[in-house]
C-alpha cells in the first residue's frame, strides 16, 4: 500500500502529469484538497473510488482516512493544487506518514507560478535583467513569516518575484516594494490562471492599485519585476551562432569535438 501525493496542477483538468492521471485511475481511495483541486480531475477515479475532499478535515482526520486505507491494503491518491513543493502542507503529512512506515511517493505537478507565466506569455527570467525567482508570499493567519523573509529584502535583489497568498493585501505588497523597485517597475496579476475564469492584469507598481479598482479576488498570483515587462534584453549565448557547446560544437578548436562526451 502507498500513499500517492500527486500535484494537481494550477486547475484547468488536463494541466497534469499522466503518471499524475494513472495513479488515480489505479488507486481505490481518492482524497483531495478540495478547495483548489479541479474536480473535474475525479472523474479519473475507478468505480466504487472513495472520495473524500479534504478542506474541512483536520490532520488528524486525514491521517486517520489514511490509516484506514493502510490496513485495507488500499493505495491513496493525495491531490493537492499545483506542485507538491511549495504550501501543500505535504511536509507535516510526510512526516506523520514516515512515524507511522506508510510508504508515500510524490508525483510532482504544474505550480501556479508557472501557469500565470503561460498565460501572460512571459519567461520570468532574461538574460541582463533577472536570473532569478522568488516564490514567496505575505504573512497569513495560518502561517507567519520567518523575519528575514521581507518582501523588501527579496525586493532589494531585483529578482522576479511570483506573490502567493497576498492579493487580498495588494496595497501592502505596493507599499513594500515600490523603494527598492521604483514607481515603473512592470507587475501583472494572474487570477485562476488556467481555470475557464483566467483574468489577467498588467499594470504597474505606481498603476496596480487603481487599475485593480479594488478587485481583489482569492486566488491570484501577483508578478513583480523587470523581466516583465523588458524588451531590451540580451539574447541567451546558448543559441548564439559563435558559442562553442557540447552539443554544437563551433570553431578549429571546439571545447568538446563532435564524438566526444
Ligand atoms: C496554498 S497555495 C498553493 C500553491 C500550489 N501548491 C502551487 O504549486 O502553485 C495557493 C496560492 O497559490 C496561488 N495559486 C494557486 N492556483 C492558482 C491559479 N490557478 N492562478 C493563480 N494563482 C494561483 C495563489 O496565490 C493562491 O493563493
Amino acid at each position: 500500500m502507498t500513499v500517492h501525493f500527486i500535484g494537481a496542477g494550477p486547475g484547468a483538468p488536463d494541466l497534469i502529469t499522466l503518471r499524475g492521471r494513472d495513479l488515480i485511475a489505479a488507486c481505490p481511495v481518492c482524497l483531495y484538497a478540495g478547495s483548489l483541486v479541479p474536480e473535474a480531475l475525479l472523474q479519473h477515479c475507478p468505480p466504487g473510488a472513495r472520495i473524500v475532499n479534504t478542506a474541512p478535515l483536520s490532520l488528524d482526520q486525514i491521517i486517520a482516512e489514511i490509516q484506514t486505507a493502510h490496513r485495507a491494503g488500499q493505495d491513496i491518491a493525495r491531490l493537492h493544487s499545483g506542485d507538491l513543493s511549495v504550501w501543500s502542507a505535504m511536509g507535516e503529512q510526510l512526516r506523520r506518514l514516515r512515524a507511522l512506515d506508510i510508504p508515500y511517493r510524490i508525483t510532482p505537478g504544474v505550480p501556479a507560478f508557472a501557469a500565470s507565466a503561460a498565460a501572460l506569455g512571459a519567461e520570468l527570467t532574461l538574460p541582463g535583467v533577472a536570473q532569478s525567482l522568488v516564490l514567496t508570499r505575505t504573512s497569513g493567519r495560518a502561517s507567519a513569516m520567518p523575519e528575514a523573509e521581507t518582501l523588501e529584502n527579496f525586493a532589494a535583489t531585483q529578482a522576479t518575484l511570483a506573490i502567493h497568498l497576498s492579493v487580498h493585501v495588494l496595497e501592502d505588497v505596493v507599499a513594500r516594494l515600490t523603494p527598492a523597485y521604483g514607481p515603473e517597475c512592470p507587475v501583472a496579476i494572474v487570477w485562476r490562471a488556467s481555470w475557464p475564469d483566467q483574468r489577467l492584469l498588467r499594470a504597474t507598481l505606481a498603476t496596480v492599485l487603481d487599475a485593480t479598482q479594488g478587485e481583489r479576488g482569492r486566488t491570484a498570483l501577483i508578478l513583480v519585476g523587470p523581466a516583465l515587462g523588458a524588451q531590451d534584453f540580451d539574447e541567451s549565448c546558448l543559441y548564439a551562432g559563435d558559442y562553442d557547446r557540447r552539443f554544437r560544437p563551433v570553431g578549429t578548436h571546439p571545447r568538446f569535438p563532435e564524438g566526444t562526451q
